[in-house]
Order: structure tokens, then sequence, then C-alpha cells
């Protein structure tokens, strides 16, 4: 039985990577998906790949008129938008006496702004149609702890675990449940970005990191994209409504709490 027959949902950076596998199963799943990604070109090779149930929507998170307009597109070409998964965000690593405010303004307009407005968008949509909808913010293992060069990035993700609970707590009364997914390390291009930053502060050779992180995973390898679909899915099914607040780890046994 499909899990998302019918639902229509709202994906943000989901050209590529862990957004693009959601969208592939939420389809595959019965649900019509609005891949919102910053790479127009990338998000409609990837929704024309997905095809008929897919739609390529332009938008960069960052910015709150393309957040509006990405939304009211969403609705005018889907028809309504009953799941959001605020999935889009950039990695950035510098020791403390390196960090530039200039990146961790950008990092945190993504990251953290990006996910608080999406999310107020559309929870504004949710409510203004008596939509029980369903919210999933991207956190990441990150969020849990501090890492002596990723700083700003772990902050960011701390950040969105602290607004997955306040909004999740906000939004309940009107039968929105906002809960959070935090992958451990999932191999793909973000983590060949996140290698090239260890090459260079860590003079690490190419590629060695993404081995040793691989290594030290409890099941014994990175997380595949894939990994993370079923949560995915759960979290938006009828299966999760009583589940509010919650940020669950997908990460082979990375984190433990
Ligand atoms: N890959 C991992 O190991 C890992 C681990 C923990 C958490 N996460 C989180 O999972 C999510 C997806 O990660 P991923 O590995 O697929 O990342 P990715 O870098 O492969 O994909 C991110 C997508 O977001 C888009 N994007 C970037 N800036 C944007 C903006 N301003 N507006 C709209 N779209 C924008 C990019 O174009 C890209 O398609 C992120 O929130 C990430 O922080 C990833």
């Amino acid at each position: 039985m499909k899990r998302l027959e019918g639902k229509r949902a709202l994906i943000t950076g989901a050209a590529r990577g862990i957004g693009l596998a959601y969208a592939r199963r939420y389809v595959a799943e019965g649900a019509r998906v609005a891949i919102g990604d910053i790479d127009l070109a990338r998000a409609r090779d990837a929704a024309a790949e997905i095809g008929d149930q897919a739609i390529a929507v332009e938008m960069d998170v960052s910015n709150q008129d393309s957040i509006d307009r990405a939304v009211a597109e969403t609705v005018d070409r889907l028809g309504r938008i009953d799941i959001l998964i605020n999935n889009a965000a950039i990695f950035t690593a510098a020791p403390i006496t390196e960090i530039d405010r200039d990146d961790f303004n950008r990092v945190f307009g993504i990251n953290v702004a990006g996910t608080l407005f999406t999310l107020q968008a559309v929870a504004r949509h949710m409510i203004d149609k008596g939509i029980r909808g369903r919210i999933i913010n991207m956190a990441s293992q990150a969020g849990r702890r501090g890492e002596p060069l990723v700083a700003v990035y772990c902050a960011s993700k701390a950040a969105v675990i602290s607004l997955t609970q306040s909004a999740a707590l906000n939004l309940i009364p009107h039968g929105i449940n906002v809960n959070a997914i935090a992958p451990g390390v999932v191999d793909g291009e973000h983590w060949d970005g996140v290698d090239a930053f260890f090459a260079k502060y860590e003079n690490k050779a190419p590629g060695q990191k993404k081995q040793e992180v691989g290594q030290a995973v409890p099941f014994g390898r990175m997380g595949t994209a894939e990994d993370l679909t079923g949560m995915a899915v759960f979290l938006a099914s009828d299966d999760a409504e009583y589940i509010v607040a919650q940020t669950y780890n997908v990460d082979g046994g990375n984190w433990m709490n």
C-alpha cells in the first residue's frame, strides 16, 4: 500500500542528494512533489527524471520574496501543500580564529532563517486551508555536539533542533506536526565538500576523511541518501500522528541519546 497517496509535498534543496532521494521515494509512495531549489536547471532535470508527479520550483530559502513566490507557485501548481521538508542547507568549516562574518551570515541565512521562514510560510498556508500538515526539518548529528572546525554549521543545526521543538509546540494545536531528522554522515556531493574542508585544515588526502568517518560508523559504512527516506515517509504518514517536536537520528548508530 502506498503511504502518501494523494499528498502534495514541497521539498527544499531537492535537486540532488538527500532531498532528491526524498522526492523519488515520496512519488513512489503516491505523493506529488515540488522540488524547490536555488539550482533551477538541476531541479528541472530531477523533476523530468522522476516524471509527471514532480515539478521544479525556483527557490532561494535565504530570500523572503523567493520563499513566498515558491510556496505560492507550489500551491498554484499542486493545489495545496500537505508536507514540507526543510532540507536545503549549506556546509562550512573553519577554525574559530578564522570564522568569517559573511560566511556565518550566509550559513545562518540558509540553514536557520531559511528553515524558519519556509516553515512559517507553509504553516500559514496549512492553517489558512485547515490542512493537518506535516513539517520535517533536516537537522544533523552536527546539531547534537560541537566540533572543533565546524562551529558555524554545528550551531546552525542545533538551532534547527531548537526551532523544531518551538514550532512543533506552537503548531500542534492546529494539527500540524513538526519533527526533524538528524543524519550522521551521508555520502554524496555534500560530503565531497566536507571532505575538501578537512583536506585543507587537517592536511588529509582527498577522500581520506570520508573513509575515516565511514569506518567509524557502528553500522560499518557511511549512509546513503536512500537510508534516510524511510524515516521521511514515516514522519509524513498517518502512523506518525502522535509524534511531535522530536529529532530522530538516522545515522547507523553514530550518535546515541
Ligand atoms: N550529507 C550528510 O552527510 C548530511 C549529514 C547531516 C545532515 N545533512 C543535512 O541533510 C540535508 C541535505 O543534505 P545533502 O547531503 O543532500 O546536501 P547537498 O549539498 O547535496 O544538497 C543541498 C541542496 O540544497 C540546495 N540549496 C543550497 N542553497 C540553497 C538555497 N539558498 N535555497 C534553496 N536550495 C538551496 C542545493 O542546490 C542542493 O541541491 C541538509 O540539510 C544537510 O545539512 C546532511
